[in-house]
């Protein structure tokens, strides 16, 4: 180990190979000290997947096969470093697609025996907060909202490696909220994008969405209820031109992204903290980021969120997050496995394969 950490001052440098492929991103990343991205690779199976309209695990899996061992080289090589360089590796171990997951994983444990370094296994959720120490020094503690295709949920964080969960989404997550609707609408996957780019010119009052939760004191999020509500809209006025796409683009944006922030409001003033990390691919919405900058900044909270790079599935939030639990002397063994709440996301990629 070249490097010690005393928890404030970093001593040496502690070079750690950060290894992602939860879902349908095949990244890897080295990361100097936890905090300084050297290189960040992302092959997205995004066009592949596509043609089904949504992940098909299967398809990701094989993928992520062909792609990681060059991924890895491309990462160790724009960060100008070998294998010998590596200190430590960090690998996504949960929460995802299983099969994919596996790659990561095996990739990560081969490396690591074969290498003599120490392996670390990496809470994907917590590693989406974890990419905000990339490009700034944050208070602890913090309140963070992850925000992605398959997760919604708000954490209190203490520390580089203290996260306690305050609340969920008891059914569907923000990005699948958008993913469904764009799907509804004829829009190509994934639908966050699309709802973005054309919500931009609508009006976010033309219609009523419901907001689950807004009068309640829980952190919980309810996104079904939206979806269902859009697809009860269609049935009434059917075949939307392109004006109307765009109100109710904006509409639906609107009611998803008040909640998200209303809620990461509701936990930042419950547990007193000063500051707030938006993350995770959903956190790349412009009227997320313009709507948290206001509202929370009105109320005299710091608000942080990543550069979109940082924000989608990429390999950099691991080798954060797992760089610092090494530095702690944390560690995994080789016979880390996976844990999986893959079932939204295994739902998401057979509703595509079945075109539903
Ligand atoms: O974190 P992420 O890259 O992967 C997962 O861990 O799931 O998040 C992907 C999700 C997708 O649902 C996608 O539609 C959404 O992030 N997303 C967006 C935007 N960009 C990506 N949602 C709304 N607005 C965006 N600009
Ligand atoms: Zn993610």
């Amino acid at each position: 180990m070249k490097g010690v950490y005393t928890g404030k001052i970093l001593t040496m440098s502690y070079i750690t190979l950060g290894i992602e492929s939860s879902c349908d991103e095949t990244a890897a990343a080295v990361i100097q000290d936890g905090k300084k991205c050297l290189s960040s690779v992302v092959a997205s199976q995004i066009d592949i997947h596509k043609e089904y309209g949504g992940v098909v695990p299967e398809i990701a899996s094989r993928l992520h096969v062909e792609l990681i061992l060059p991924v890895i080289d491309k990462a160790l090589k724009e960060a100008e470093m070998d294998a010998a360089n590596i200190d430590g590796i960090a690998v996504t171990h949960g929460p995802g697609l299983i099969g994919s997951l596996m790659v990561g994983l095996s990739t990560a444990k081969a490396l690591s025996f074969s290498l003599g370094v120490p392996i670390i296994g990496v809470n994907h959720l917590e590693a989406h907060l974890s990419a905000v120490h990339l490009e700034n020094e944050v208070e602890f503690p913090f309140v963070g909202l992850v925000v992605s295709g398959g997760h919604t949920s708000l954490y209190l964080v203490r520390g580089y490696t203290e996260f306690e969960l305050l609340g969920k989404t008891r059914d569907d997550a923000a990005g699948e909220a958008f993913d469904k609707a764009a799907k509804v609408l004829g829009l190509s996957y994934p639908g966050g994008v699309q709802i973005d780019r054309l919500a931009r010119e609508g009006n976010t009052s033309f219609i009523d969405f419901p907001r689950p939760f807004k009068s309640s004191m829980t952190p919980d999020f309810s996104f079904s209820g939206l979806k269902t509500s859009l697809v009860y809209y269609l049935r009434k006025e059917p075949s939307p031109d392109e004006e109307r796409l765009k109100d109710i683009c904006a509409s639906y944006q609107e009611a998803i992204v008040e909640t998200l922030v209303d809620k990461t409001l509701l936990s930042a003033k419950g547990n007193n903290v000063g500051s707030v990390v938006i993350a995770g691919g959903v956190a790349c919405n412009s009227r997320l980021r313009e709507l948290a900058g206001e509202r929370l900044g009105q109320k005299g909270l710091s608000v942080y969120i990543p550069s979109p790079k940082y924000c989608t599935d990429n390999a950099a939030m691991i080798g954060s997050m797992g760089a610092f639990r090494l530095m702690k002397g944390e560690r995994s063994e080789l016979d880390l496995t996976t844990f999986s709440t893959a079932r939204s996301k295994y739902k998401r990629g057979r509703a595509a394969a079945q075109g539903s």
